[in-house]
């Protein structure tokens, strides 16, 4: 097993009503923004719960944080704090508006221009001078409710990019799996798929000696194939949604990542999918998942032979099981409502390779994935082949 340190200091408060606790976790007398997307917590009544538990509190409101949230919508959130003397943010709201109140958070005390946050992937270190915030999740998927990372949209140059480090970690978040019942077929779908690439990402590597981690991984795994179809059909079956919104949570908070290698190509080959045509984050680890374990199935075949094994019992060598588990996983993305190809979702799609190459290049990323193998040649063969 690899070293590795594990710091994570979110207090996870799940459960039903459990939003009434706010008033006893956030700081008092604080002044406090709450910021939100485009509206869905007014219709749901999660707007009014959060004002009832913080009533007496000073509140000021930003809405509007869009989808993949845009770099620019959140600089009008830091020009209202710095002008208000907010002194905390709770995010109400999905991977989208916590991930836009982390860029917030190190965007008010940053000094220097804020897009260099995102521009030049600043670490944002323990110790560092953030402004402290909390959230109350109203989707599972992204785990961004209990980890330091979030993805920004540039709007202007349409780059999505991620930043973190371990001061951008949520003081707590509120994890009420009842949020679920007024979510689109369409999200929950996503919120599945999302957390089971987040663990794909983590596990789908080499074969290596961290046993308990490999383990963990395929519970989430197994957890997420089990009540992932039911959950779409039955949002408001508590034990579906409680286990949902935990499996979420798990795969990308940290845990499952220590002591192993880790892959995480899948998500930036997808993210310059959301860049270029809009398409929903899961929806592009979809199209780009089961054609990247196929162009790089010397590196991965190891481990696809015991995820298919483990998670879907299936026998013969070990080479015939790994490509029949890339089969059997886009069977269940299917099951889910995803579309494996770009043709099917955009008619624009040739010219997303020479795009995502380029944009790679400009980086210096020429050696992703777990082996640092996966060169602009191969990028291209994977965005070529999910056509
Ligand atoms: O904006 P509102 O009106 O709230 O509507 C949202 C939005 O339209 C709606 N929604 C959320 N909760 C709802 C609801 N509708 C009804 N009832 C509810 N309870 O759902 C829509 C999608 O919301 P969004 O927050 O965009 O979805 P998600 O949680 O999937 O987040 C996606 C973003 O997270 C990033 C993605 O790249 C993308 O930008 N990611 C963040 C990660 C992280 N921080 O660790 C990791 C992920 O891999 C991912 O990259
Ligand atoms: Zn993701």
């Amino acid at each position: 097993m690899l070293n590795f340190e594990l710091y994570n200091p979110t207090k996870i408060i799940f459960g039903k009503e459990q939003i009434e606790k706010l008033p006893t976790l956030v700081p008092a007398n604080a002044k406090i923004m709450l910021a939100y997307g485009g509206g869905s917590i007014f219709k749901n009544g999660i707007h009014d719960q959060v004002l009832q538990s913080l009533a007496g509190f000073d509140i000021v409101e930003f809405g509007g944080i869009e989808a993949n949230p845009h770099f620019e919508t959140l600089m009008k959130a830091v020009a209202v704090i710095k002008a208000e003397k907010i002194d905390f943010i709770l995010a109400v709201g999905g991977g989208s508006v916590i991930d836009g109140v982390k860029f917030i958070s190190a965007a008010v005390p940053f000094e220097g221009n804020p897009i260099d946050i995102l521009k030049k992937r600043i670490l944002f270190k323990e110790g560092a001078t953030v402004l402290p915030f909390g959230t109350v999740l109203t989707l599972p998927a992204t785990g961004s409710e209990m980890n330091s990372g979030a993805v920004i949209t540039i709007e202007a140059t349409h780059e999505k990019l991620d930043f973190g480090g371990s001061a951008m970690f949520p003081k707590f978040s509120i994890c009420d799996p009842t949020v679920i019942d007024s979510l689109p077929k369409r999200q929950l779908q996503n919120g599945v798929i999302d957390a089971y690439t987040h663990v794909l990402e983590q596990y789908l590597t080499y074969p290596h000696d961290g046993y308990l981690q490999d383990r963990i991984a395929e519970s989430i795994l197994q957890t997420l194939i089990q009540v992932g179809p039911a959950v779409v059909e039955n949002p408001t079956d508590y034990a579906l949604a409680s286990n949902f919104m935990w499996s979420c949570t798990m795969a990308l908070n940290g845990l499952i990542q220590k002591g192993v290698p880790s892959d995480w190509a899948t998500h930036m080959i997808g993210h310059e999918l959301t860049a270029l045509y809009g398409i929903d984050h899961a929806r592009t680890l979809a199209i780009i998942g089961p054609s990247l374990y196929t162009v790089m199935f010397e590196t991965k075949k190891g481990k696809l032979a015991q995820y298919g094994k483990r998670i879907f019992n299936l026998t013969g060598t070990d080479e015939e099981i790994a490509h029949a588990a890339i089969a059997q996983t886009v069977t269940f993305f299917h099951t889910m409502g995803m579309k494996t190809k770009l043709s099917e979702c955009t008619d624009d799609y040739q010219k997303a390779a020479d795009f995502i190459v380029n944009r790679f290049e400009e980086r210096g990323w020429k050696a992703l994935g777990e082996r640092q193998n996966i060169t602009p040649d191969k990028v291209r063969e994977i965005v070529e082949r999910s056509y």
